[in-house]
Order: C-alpha cells, then sequence, then structure tokens
C-alpha cells in the first residue's frame, strides 16, 4: 500500500442522478443529482416542504421513484424494496421517533434488527418461530448498537424513563442494530435542548470517525454548520445549491430562498448566530 503521498480516489457511497417523485400535479422531489463521498457528513436542508424527508424515502426504498437512478456502492439499488436497500447497507431514522417506550432499551434495539434485517415489525412484535431462531443474533447486534450510542448500561431500563436524547440514542441504536455503511438521520435533533444537541452531534461524529457515512436533514443550522462537510440545498423538490457550509451560507439562490420562506421566518446567517433555525 501507498507509504505517503499518494492521494487515494474519494469512494462514492451513494449517488443519485435525475432523482424524482411526483405526488399528483406535485414535484416532490425534482432532476435531484448528487454524490455522498464515503466516511463524510452530508447535510441536507431547505426550507419546510423542500422534499428533504421524500429525498430519504427515495434512497431508502419507502418511495419508488418517477425518474432517475439510486447507486450505492457502484450498485443500481432505485428499484429494490426497503428491507433489500437495507441489507445492501442503508439505514434510517424517521423524523417522529418511533420508539416503544414501554418496552426495554434493549428490546427496542432488538425490534430495530429484526425489522431491519428479515422479518417485518409485525413478526417482531409477535415473535414467531423465525424471529425465536434469531433472538440470539438479534441480541447481539441490538448491544452492539446500543454500545456504540453509550446506551449498554442502560439496556434493561424501559426506553420512555430515557431523557429527550436517550430516546433520540434509542432511535438511532435501532437504524445502527442492521450495521449499516449509510445512516440517513432526518432531523435527529429536533426537541433536543443545546446541551443535548451538542451531545448528539459528538455521537454522529464518533460514529464517523469509526467509519459510517452520515447523511442528516436538519433544521438546527449550528449542527449543520458544526457537523456537515457538505450541504445540499433543496427548494421545491429541488437542488438549489451545493458545497461547504461556509459557500452554501453565503450563496444568494439560498439566502432568496430562506428569506422567502415564512416556515423559517429568516435567513440562514441569523439562524447559524442565533444557533438554531426557526423550526415550524
Ligand atoms: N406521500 C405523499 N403524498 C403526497 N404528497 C407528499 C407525500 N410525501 C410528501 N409529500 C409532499 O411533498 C412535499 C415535500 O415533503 P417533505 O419531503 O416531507 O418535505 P420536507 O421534509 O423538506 O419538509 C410536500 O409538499 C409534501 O406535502
Ligand atoms: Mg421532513
Amino acid at each position: 500500500m501507498p507509504a505517503g503521498g499518494m492521494t487515494m480516489p474519494e469512494l462514492t457511497m451513494l449517488e443519485v442522478r435525475g432523482l424524482g417523485i411526483r405526488f399528483g400535479g406535485l414535484d416532490a422531489v425534482k432532476d435531484v443529482s448528487a454524490s455522498l463521498p464515503a466516511g463524510k457528513i452530508t447535510a441536507i436542508i431547505g426550507p419546510n416542504g423542500a422534499g428533504k424527508s421524500t429525498f430519504f424515502n427515495l434512497i431508502s426504498g419507502f418511495y419508488q421513484p418517477t425518474s432517475g437512478q439510486i447507486h450505492f456502492l457502484g450498485e443500481d439499488i432505485t428499484r429494490l424494496k426497503t428491507h433489500e436497500v437495507v441489507g445492501r447497507g442503508i439505514a434510517r431514522t424517521f423524523q417522529t421517533t418511533t420508539i416503544y417506550k414501554e418496552l426495554s432499551v434493549l428490546e427496542n434495539a432488538m425490534i430495530g434488527h429484526r425489522v431491519r434485517t428479515r422479518a417485518g415489525l409485525l413478526d417482531a412484535l409477535l415473535r414467531t418461530g423465525r424471529e425465536r431462531q434469531d433472538d440470539q443474533a438479534s441480541r447481539a447486534g441490538a448491544m452492539q448498537a446500543l454500545e456504540r450510542v453509550g446506551l449498554a448500561g442502560q439496556a434493561h431500563r424501559l426506553a420512555g424513563a430515557l431523557t429527550q436524547e436517550g430516546q433520540k440514542r434509542v432511535g438511532i441504536a435501532m437504524a445502527l442494530s442492521s450495521d449499516p455503511k449509510l445512516l440517513l438521520l432526518d432531523e435527529p435533533a429536533a426537541g433536543m435542548n443545546p446541551e443535548e444537541t451538542v451531545n448528539l452531534m459528538g455521537l454522529i461524529r464518533e460514529l464517523v470517525a469509526g467509519g459510517l457515512t452520515v447523511a442528516l436533514v436538519e433544521h438546527k443550522m449550528s449542527l449543520v454548520m458544526g457537523l456537515a462537510d457538505q450541504i445540499l440545498v433543496l427548494h421545491h423538490g429541488q437542488k438549489i445549491a451545493e458545497g461547504t457550509p461556509q459557500a452554501v451560507s453565503r450563496d444568494p439562490a439560498v439566502i432568496e430562498a430562506y428569506l422567502g420562506s415564512h416556515a423559517h421566518g429568516g435567513q440562514m446567517g441569523q439562524a447559524a448566530q442565533a444557533g438554531e433555525a426557526g423550526h415550524a
């Protein structure tokens, strides 16, 4: 292997080309092309309704695109189903946290593992024979995921008894339990106070240092500006800018999009200074 001095070409984790989906007459995502470099953090920002969650739904196979292609580590995954996408190594969290507060932290992570690795949610909850067979593997996968988010010591507590931050970590552990290469986080800091947000940023950095590639949708500009290697800006479903946080925050098209957005009531520069954007 090169003994220094040689630059390795940057590996692309995910590449989308001309990606689009229409709902009735609405282009929720339109003609979006982008590359997510391996081992980096890409933030997807844009006003409410810009198509950010839909973009994640397309990548993760929840929606089938009406146009375009999605390549993951060189493989065309455009038409794959959700569980097949998970099997390739893409996992996600949801904008609305969906943890089971009445179950233990470990059980939550185990459900994450089962849902993501083979059986459906119903199977996972009903504990079919196949589920019991999978129990050991699920437990091991779940414990590993809990270790990665710093919750191994709280595995047997009720998930609902954890702080907001702890519950967010459970949600991330559920996604990590399938041992993804690419993690999609939809508004991970929503509902968190500034201290919790800083802790979450630390966790995301640790995960990336451990080899994970991350894409995140986030309204809190302090998090986006402090964390992202690159930012994609969506507006009305289309990519209007991309680049480093510094470049994007100075981009006239981006400032215009935020100024024109009533939902956010402020431009990116202000949002970055204030620590977070207005959140509808
Ligand atoms: N399943 C759906 N059916 C119809 N319209 C949808 C659906 N999902 C999203 N949309 C529409 O697509 C647009 C983008 O939504 P979304 O991706 O949730 O925005 P964001 O996450 O950027 O706030 C919105 O106008 C939304 O109403
Ligand atoms: Mg959204």
